[in-house]
């Protein structure tokens, strides 16, 4: 059975795509600081798979713990999610994310590059667009200047990986620019699990309609779009998951010295406003929010064109927005 190194594996989308791997008949093999989720994850992977999957807490700059992971396990491919990921948390301390972000993809490729390891499926984000002159985006969309450092380390990432193919290691390189994550794990074994106040739409929804939070902000509704408030592609983190798989699946066929990029999204937009009346549909529940001003930085609209991951990887989505609604409501009541 092919191991995967999971880094950030006990995290929102790491434990999703764990679970999908897994499916695939691949194990997983999880490294993560717990820095934004907490071990019962990995109890709740085995509710869900029947597998206790091996587990190494640390973080992805440890070289020496990366090495010891490589020596006891035969690594074949890795997910690298390890980052953080908070757009505004970045801007106030952007050196901790060029360090964490970037210094750990660089000890990645070293470690990797050390032991033979050859697949790599690397988590980008849509942010490195920025807001895209032509909608939808494509990956031949030219990339803007990060609205933030943590966009900035996506998109340095990138760049490091590109110019790393180009020099022959050997390798075998995917970046998916993930759209919106949303959604849980039909189970509601697992989700989202924001620490302190969500910075994310949908759990900010989920926590209103459970009554932690008193009511939703939404950040401006004058824009130039269907009912002013701000276009995303939402998908379901399931959907998401699925498409690492696929991007493994499709470099067992490749051959060395291979990067490519894909987008992720559904390839339709929906506003904030859109996402607050399906969520509203699908739980029975009327949300309390109000309309208040536009967040800095804030992207008016984009969604993706995703017909190079469906043509190539054979990658389509699975889940609705409702879905999606349906089951981060069903994962936060799972919460108490
Ligand atoms: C979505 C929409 C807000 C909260 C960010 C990162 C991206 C990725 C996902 C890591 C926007 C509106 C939100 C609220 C609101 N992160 N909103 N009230 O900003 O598209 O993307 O998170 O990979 O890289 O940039 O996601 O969920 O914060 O916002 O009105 O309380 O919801 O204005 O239009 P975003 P988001």
């Amino acid at each position: 059975m092919k191991k995967i190194l999971i880094t950030g594996g006990a995290g929102y989308i790491g434990s999703h795509t764990a679970v999908e791997l897994w499916n695939a008949g691949m194990e997983p093999i999880i490294l993560d600081d717990l820095s934004n989720t907490n071990e019962d994850v990995l109890d709740r992977l085995k509710e869900i798979t029947g597998k206790q999957f091996v587990f190494y807490k640390g973080d992805c700059n440890d070289k020496s713990l990366l090495e010891k992971i490589c020596a006891a396990h035969q690594i074949e491919g890795v997910i690298h999610f390890a980052a953080f990921k908070a757009v505004g948390e970045s801007t106030q301390f952007p050196l901790k994310y060029y360090q964490n972000n970037v210094g750990s993809l660089l000890v990645l490729l070293q470690v990797m590059k050390e032991n033979g390891i050859h697949d790599l499926v690397f988590s980008s984000s849509c942010t490195v667009y920025g807001q895209p002159d032509v909608l939808p985006v494509t990956e031949a969309t030219p990339r803007k200047k990060a609205e933030s450092p943590y966009g900035n380390t996506k998109k340095i990432c990138e760049d490091i990986l590109v110019d790393y193919v180009k020099s022959k290691p050997g390798i075998r390189v995917i970046a998916l620019r993930y759209f919106n994550p949303v959604g849980a794990h039909p189970s509601s074994k697992i989700g989202e699990l924001p620490i302190g106040t969500p910075q994310n739409l949908v759990p900010f929804i989920t926590q209103t309609a459970a009554g932690i939070r008193e009511k939703l902000t939404v950040f401006g509704n004058d824009y130039d779009t269907s009912d002013g408030s701000c276009v995303r592609d939402y998908i379901h983190v399931v959907d998401l998951a699925d498409a690492h798989v696929k991007a493994f699946q499709y470099l067992a066929e490749k051959g060395a010295d291979f990067y490519d990029v894909f987008n992720v999204g559904t390839g339709n937009g929906n506003t904030v406003l859109e996402v607050i009346h399906a969520f509203e549909k699908v739980s029975g529940e009327k949300l309390n929010y109000v309309i208040g001003p536009r967040r800095p930085g804030d992207v008016v609209k984009t969604w993706a064109d995703t017909t190079k991951i469906n043509q190539v990887l054979g990658w389509y989505p699975k889940f609705s927005l409702e879905d999606s609604m349906r089951d981060s409501w069903n994962w936060q009541k799972s919460l108490g």
